[in-house]
């Protein structure tokens, strides 16, 4: 996933990926080109949705990065 990219290169953004990608937290929320998100091979889930709905500046092209694959 795209949390799992962010901590196998110790890339250091403050609160990311707070609850590690159990869907319950929403701070992994990414904002992608609107390309980059209609290339993704899969849709967000209702899951995801209900997560990402407690997201700040959600957009069209909003994901939470922990369930992008
Ligand atoms: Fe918490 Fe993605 S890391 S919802």
């Amino acid at each position: 996933t795209l949390l799992e990219v962010v901590n196998d290169n110790n890339l250091e953004i403050d609160g990311y990926g707070a609850c590690e990608g159990t869907l319950s937290c929403s701070t992994c929320h990414v904002m992608l080109k609107e390309e980059d998100y209609r290339n993704l091979p899969e849709g967000a889930s209702d899951e995801e949705l209900d997560i990402l709905e407690l997201a700040y500046d959600l957009c069209d092209t909003s994901r939470l990065g922990c369930q992008i694959k």
